[in-house]
């Protein structure tokens, strides 16, 4: 498994990782490649939707 960094953007992980949610419960993943969220600002947790993009760190 590799996970990198996207600059201002989502961890992307490839290989076959687990995902799991706060309480421990299986997140299905859809594709072999997923973009974790770290910018806390997606609509659809834990993956990243893009909204970084719209929506840079620092402005509302
Ligand atoms: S990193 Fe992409 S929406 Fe958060």
């Amino acid at each position: 498994m590799t996970i990198t960094v996207c600059p201002d953007g989502p961890l992307l992980v490839r290989g076959p990782a687990v995902v799991l949610d706060a309480d421990g419960v299986d997140v299905p993943r859809e594709r072999r490649t997923i973009a974790l969220c770290r910018c806390g600002r997606t609509g659809s947790a834990p993956f990243c939707d893009g909204t970084h993009k719209v929506r840079p760190a620092g402005r509302s």
